[in-house]
C-alpha cells in the first residue's frame, strides 16, 4: 500500500492561499519537508512567505525566492528553510552540492522546483504541485506521507472550509 494519499484543493483567491499557508505555518514541526512544485509564477514563494508567517518568521527581511543562493534560512516559531531549486538540473547536481543534508536540518524545510531533485527528497513529504487555473485561481495537487501528515492534513482542510 501506499505510504502517500492524494487531494485536490482550489485556492480561488491570493487571500485563501495566504490563509491555507499560514494556517501550515501553523501546523509545521520540527523536521517536516514541503515540497512546492509547479510553473514559474504558480505561486510557490508566495505560499513560503504565507508558511512564514504562520511559523512567526518576522516581516523582515522579507522572505523571497533564494534561486542564486538556493538556500536562505529564517528563524521563526523554529526555524525554515527555504530552498529553490530552479537552478538545478538533476538530484545527482543537488547531491553534489551537498544538499541532502540541508534537508534534514531541525527546522522546517520548504522546497520550491523539489522536482530538480527528485530521487533524494525525503520519504516523510507534504508535496504540492501548483498550477495556474486563472489569474487568481490556483488548482493544487497535493500528496502526503500518511504517517507524517495525515491528521494535520484533515486540520488544515477543516480549518478552511476546504474540502478535497
Ligand atoms: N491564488 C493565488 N495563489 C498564489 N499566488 C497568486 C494567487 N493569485 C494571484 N497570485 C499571484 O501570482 C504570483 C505568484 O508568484 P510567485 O513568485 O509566488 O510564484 P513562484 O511559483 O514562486 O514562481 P517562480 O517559479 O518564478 O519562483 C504572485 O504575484 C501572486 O500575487
Ligand atoms: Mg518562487
Amino acid at each position: 500500500m501506499s505510504q502517500y494519499s492524494t487531494a485536490n484543493l482550489i485556492l480561488n483567491s491570493l487571500k485563501k492561499t495566504e490563509e491555507f499557508g499560514f494556517l501550515l505555518g501553523k501546523l509545521v514541526r520540527l523536521g517536516d519537508i514541503i515540497c512546492l512544485d509547479g510553473d514559474l509564477g504558480a505561486g510557490k514563494t508566495t505560499l513560503t512567505q504565507a508558511i512564514a508567517r504562520g511559523m512567526d518568521v518576522p516581516a523582515e527581511p522579507p522572505v523571497t525566492s533564494p534561486s542564486f543562493a538556493i538556500f536562505h534560512e529564517y528563524q521563526g516559531r523554529i526555524p525554515l528553510y527555504h530552498f529553490d531549486l530552479y537552478r538545478l538540473h538533476s538530484s545527482d547536481e543537488a547531491l553534489a552540492v551537498g544538499l541532502e543534508e540541508y534537508f534534514y536540518l531541525s527546522g522546517c524545510a520548504v522546497i520550491e522546483w523539489s522536482e530538480r531533485a527528485a530521487s533524494i527528497l525525503p520519504e516523510k513529504r507534504l508535496r504540492l504541485e501548483l498550477r495556474l487555473a486563472e489569474t487568481e485561481v490556483r488548482d493544487v495537487f497535493c500528496q502526503y506521507h500518511i504517517q507524517a501528515w495525515a491528521a494535520r492534513w484533515r486540520n488544515l482542510t477543516e480549518g478552511l472550509g476546504i474540502s478535497c
